[in-house]
């Protein structure tokens, strides 16, 4: 735990004077210390969303939101995008260094030899209906993976705790390509040892047994830098989630499931999937301002998907480099003029100088662009946010981790303001 520092803040309550400590981190803001508040004046903290609220002290991932910033361990998300790969960004995040080659190679071994599921989970998949969505059936098999691997899932053995990392790792992509084959009727590709993991990801996803499939390097590139993207994101709504249900000393892959299902809703993980049907619905760029005044109208539920973010007030590092990925992997497809990138780049371009999203620092997040790159992969727009859960497992596992081996972790229990009826008597359904 960082040190308090010499700082504290005042804070005076009915008459009662409260000295609260304050620690600085390495950067960003600092905190203030209000555990016993509560004890010291009878109030508690009120922060719905969390939006002035640290839950943790963790040394993963930072982000600065004002110059939008994003490092995974220190080191900046364009530079690991750029020249790493996401199995060593996958060591960085769980392990706080980047590997040797010789630890590289002994993590991918790891890694490749986890691959494969227990053939029975098969069985799972049989049981939903075809069209279920893949993240109906990711929330199903991710939670099921803790009653075959229970010789990993004792959270108190270190041991266990690292093959259950290591597995979470390897198999999210035999999961979520298996969801996709699943949904479209063709039989499950098994995992291969020869290819990386981008690769065998695609290749699970897109080989049949009935010929030959060669994963692009290109492709297999993009899909690799995409997931380096979305890896982690320090203590956004899914892992918050995990944290708290790991807090309860849930085992890991409950953990995930439960990160699984939060990432799935619009707001977040599952922005990119309606990001991709907005712009689609838009269609093309004469109807962009009919829907810039519905998402700037507040009897309209509308909003602009993929745009906006709790900590980015700046543009999202991560949404700069899947822009060019949109652009290599639509001209790799020889889509030249893409209407959904025209509209795209259009709608950026007319939200960026409009006041209203001015005012409020809206700026594209990292579910804007990714939706174009993997519908022009091949990808349906139910599998984006399958593809983003897959890709955020790791740092999922690498903040349960710290959260299990964290001294001062406890189970997390907010409290609340009630406002509900005081203490009354039951009233007899004769006399209502
Ligand atoms: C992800 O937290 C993370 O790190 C998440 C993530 C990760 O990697 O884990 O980065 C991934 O979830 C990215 C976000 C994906 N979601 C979307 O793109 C959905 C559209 N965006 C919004 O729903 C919204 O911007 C949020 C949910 C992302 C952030 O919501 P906040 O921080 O609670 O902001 P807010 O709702 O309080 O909005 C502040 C103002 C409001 O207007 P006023 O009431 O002040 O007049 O901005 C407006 C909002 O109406 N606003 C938008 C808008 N987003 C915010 N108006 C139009 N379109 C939008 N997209």
């Amino acid at each position: 735990m960082t040190e308090a520092t010499k700082r504290s803040a005042t804070i005076s309550v009915d008459g009662k004077t409260v000295d609260l400590p304050i620690y600085d981190g390495t950067v960003g803001p600092s905190v203030i210390d209000v555990r016993k508040l509560y004890a010291e004046t009878g109030h508690f903290t009120y922060d719905p969303g969390f939006t002035s609220t640290a839950s943790c002290d963790s040394i993963i991932t930072y982000i600065d939101g004002d110059k939008g910033e994003l490092l995974y361990r220190g080191y900046p998300i364009d530079q690991l995008a750029d020249d790493s790969h996401y199995l060593e960004v996958c060591y960085l995040l769980l392990y706080g260094e980047l590997p040797s080659a010789a630890q590289l190679e002994d993590f991918e071994f790891r890694v490749t030899n986890h691959t494969m599921l227990h053939e029975q989970m098969t069985n799972f998949y049989r049981g939903f209906r075809r069209d279920a969505h893949p993240m109906a059936i990711m929330c199903g098999v991710v939670g099921a993976l803790s009653a075959f691997y229970h010789d990993s899932t004792d959270i108190t053995d270190l041991e266990q705790r690292e093959i259950a990392s290591v597995r979470m790792v390897a198999k999210m992509p035999t999961i979520a390509a298996w969801a996709y084959k699943y949904s479209i009727g063709q039989p499950f590709v098994y995992p291969r040892n020869d290819l990386d993991y981008a690769a065998n990801f695609m290749h699970m996803c897109f080989s049949t047994p009935c010929e030959k499939y060669e994963v692009d390097p290109i492709m297999a590139r993009a899909m690799d830098r995409i997931m380096t993207l979305h890896a982690d994101h320090e203590q956004n709504a899914s892992t918050s989630t995990v944290r708290l249900a790991g807090s309860s000393n849930a085992n890991p892959f409950a953990c995930i499931a439960a990160g699984v299902a939060c990432l799935w809703g619009p707001a977040h993980g599952g922005a990119n999937e309606a990001c991709l049907a907005m712009l689609k619905e838009i269609g093309t760029v004469d109807r962009i301002p009919e829907f810039i005044e519905r998402a700037k109208d507040k009897d309209d539920p509308f909003r602009l998907m993929g745009f906006g973010h709790r900590v980015y007030k700046n543009y999202d590092p991560r949404a700069k480099v899947m822009q060019e990925t949109a652009k290599e992997v639509l001209e790799l497809v020889g889509v030249t003029n893409s209407p959904i990138l025209q509209v795209a780049q259009e709608l950026e371009r007319i939200s960026l100088e409009d006041q209203y999203f001015i005012d409020r620092k809206l700026y594209p997040n990292v579910d804007f662009y990714s939706g174009i790159v993997l519908s022009a992969m091949g990808f349906p727009t139910s599998m984006f946010t399958a593809i983003f859960a897959m890709s955020r497992t790791v740092g999922w596992i690498a903040q349960w981790k710290e959260m299990v081996e964290d001294p001062q972790q406890r189970i997390g229990r907010p409290r609340q303001l009630y406002s509900g009826a005081g203490s009354r008597d039951y009233i007899d359904l004769n006399k209502r």
